[in-house]
């Protein structure tokens, strides 16, 4: 089958909820953000740190375009939508946007310390989200409500979602 990209907001659950999809439905799993740290020798706190966000999507993008096409789920960093390129790649493949809302980040991610974004105090993350929304939407194919919903629920709805359509 065709892989399956999750997209959304820091703290949308795009990495647990891959996790135990592809477990689920015995897929691989790939997650964009591991495989920048793993390509490029380096978290991606430093990345940040030391050659700044325009840097990072050079390299996220870089690897969105190596992610198998074919029986995998792939989890995708937030920004990824930040890359109008980025948008145009994935507009042929299985994508689905982990909606959350922004109360619910804000509850998921409170002690959160590993996030460059998340954790830069200049940044208004609420307008952050509040952007990006429309760029989610018009990248993917289906929407997925995350509040209120925990991880299995959340896999449950993906999974009769992939057979309602396939
Ligand atoms: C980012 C989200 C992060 C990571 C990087 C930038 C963003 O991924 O790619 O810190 O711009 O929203 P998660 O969505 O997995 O936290």
């Amino acid at each position: 089958m065709k892989s399956i990209y999750l997209i959304g907001f820091m703290g949308s659950g795009k990495t647990t909820v891959a996790k135990l999809l592809s477990k689920k439905l015995g897929l691989t799993l790939q997650d964009t953000d591991e495989m920048v740290e793993a390509y490029y020798q380096m978290p991606i706190k430093k990345i940040f740190a030391d050659y700044g966000e325009e840097v990072f999507r050079n390299y996220e993008q870089n690897m969105l375009t190596k992610t198998n096409q074919k029986n995998t789920i792939i989890a995708t960093g937030g920004g990824i939508i930040e890359l109008p390129a980025n948008i145009e790649w994935l507009s042929d493949k299985k994508v689905i946007y982990l909606k959350t809302s922004w109360t619910e980040i804000v509850n998921r991610l409170t002690f959160d310390q590993n996030r460059p974004i998340w954790n830069d105090q200049s940044r208004d993350k609420e307008s952050l989200l509040a952007r990006r929304e429309s760029k989610y939407v018009e990248a993917s194919k289906y929407v997925v409500h995350t509040d209120q919903k925990d991880t299995y629920e959340i896999v449950e709805e993906i999974i009769k979602l992939i057979k309602r359509v396939e």
